[in-house]
């Protein structure tokens, strides 16, 4: 919903939303932005719920039969909902825990430390909001740290916290763990469709990007009008986001919006465009938005897993044929074009499509 505030977006976006609530002071005008169709009654989608799936089926010591009947279910639900929560995905528990917690203590810092590594208005590396987006566009009541975190090379060590002194390792575990877990999926996903278990790696290619998001969202006297993150879809190929035990993310299913239980140690798998475009369509990438709490402050960590940037990707060769024809081109730099259209507030996909 477009507003116009007397206060120019700039000056808000310098100013933390954390650093708002503990002055006590109202969210002001640009903040706005919850904007409700009404929900759609259709039977189905009304007595479902966002799935589940077990990857300690997909594994041995489970039956032939078992693992197939998971890969059926994972199928299913990227094609019906582009996403899933994944449970006994293989990842310590100490490992989430650690990074919740540094994650935490990071943004319960004051204002000053955190403002060391502040980013600049324009930038997407550092702690702030997104760069500015374009005029009469709503902002998220959220704050954020955005980390580049693979390929090594690609680390700004200076804009990593320096507290609490655990961060750096504690993240360069989780990468590890999030790097093994994106190459199973990957597989996974291509085996649920009959293809070659390494066509999305290949894809991907060796050098893909894995980059960090640490959201904070700050309680809010205004759930009712304010989003803590406004609808979108990811540019990634595939994102996958760890929450805390409060609820706030919703998918869009059905013409309705479906929060996204929180379940301690699961991780939510949610497909992107890059995905959508690869699977000529077959798996969608949902359109999700996070609510805000009156009461409590709600952290979630999103990794952002995108396609290595010079590489061109496209729909998969055995996912074309008559009944399915191609749907879209093959792309390059899609992350570039889906943030312009995402800072006026609009999806991208359409640029793909053929
Ligand atoms: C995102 C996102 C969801 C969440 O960062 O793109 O959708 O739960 N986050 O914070
Ligand atoms: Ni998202």
């Amino acid at each position: 919903m477009a507003r116009v505030s007397a206060v120019p977006v700039e000056v808000l976006l310098s100013k933390r939303v954390q650093e708002m609530v503990l002055n006590g002071e109202e969210p002001p005008p640009p903040y706005v932005s919850r904007d409700d169709e009404p929900a759609q009654h259709d039977p189905d989608a009304f007595c479902s719920h966002v799935p589940l799936i077990d990857f300690g089926l997909l594994s041995s010591p489970s039956t032939d039969e078992q693992k197939q009947q998971e890969l059926e279910k994972l199928g299913s639900a990227l094609s019906a909902w582009g996403c899933f929560q994944a449970i006994n995905h293989g990842i310590p528990s100490s490992v989430l825990d650690e990074i919740r917690q540094v994650a935490r203590e990071f943004f319960e810092q004051p204002m000053e430390q955190k403002c060391k590594i502040s980013k600049g208005l324009k930038e997407f590396e550092g702690y702030g909001a997104d760069p500015v987006p374009e005029q009469g566009q709503s902002l998220d009541w959220s704050d954020r740290l955005f980390l580049d975190v693979y390929p090594p090379e690609r680390k700004k060590f200076k804009l990593w916290p320096e507290n609490p002194p655990s961060f750096r390792g504690v993240l360069e575990e989780y990468t590890v763990e999030m790097r093994k877990l994106t190459e199973r999926i990957s597989r996974v996903m291509a085996k649920s469709l009959n293809l070659e278990e390494n066509c999305f790696l290949n894809q991907f290619g060796e050098g893909a990007l894995l980059q960090a998001r640490f959201n904070y969202y700050s309680p809010c006297q205004r759930p009712d009008l304010i989003l803590g993150l406004k609808p979108h879809a990811d540019g990634s190929g595939y994102t996958l986001i760890l929450q805390d035990d409060v609820e706030g993310l919703q998918i869009h299913h059905h013409g309705n919006w479906f929060t996204v239980p929180t379940i301690p140690h699961a991780l939510v798998v949610l497909m992107a465009d890059q995905m959508e475009i690869m699977t000529n369509g077959v798996f969608r990438s949902p359109v999700h938005r996070v609510l805000t709490n009156s009461e409590r402050e709600r952290i979630s960590i999103a990794m952002f897993y995108t396609p290595e940037p010079d590489k061109e990707i496209g729909p998969e060769d055995g996912l074309v044929n008559e009944k399915q024809p191609k749907l879209y081109k093959k792309m390059k730099g899609y992350a570039d074009t889906h943030w312009e259209y995402y800072q006026r507030g609009m999806r991208a996909i359409h640029i793909a499509k053929v």
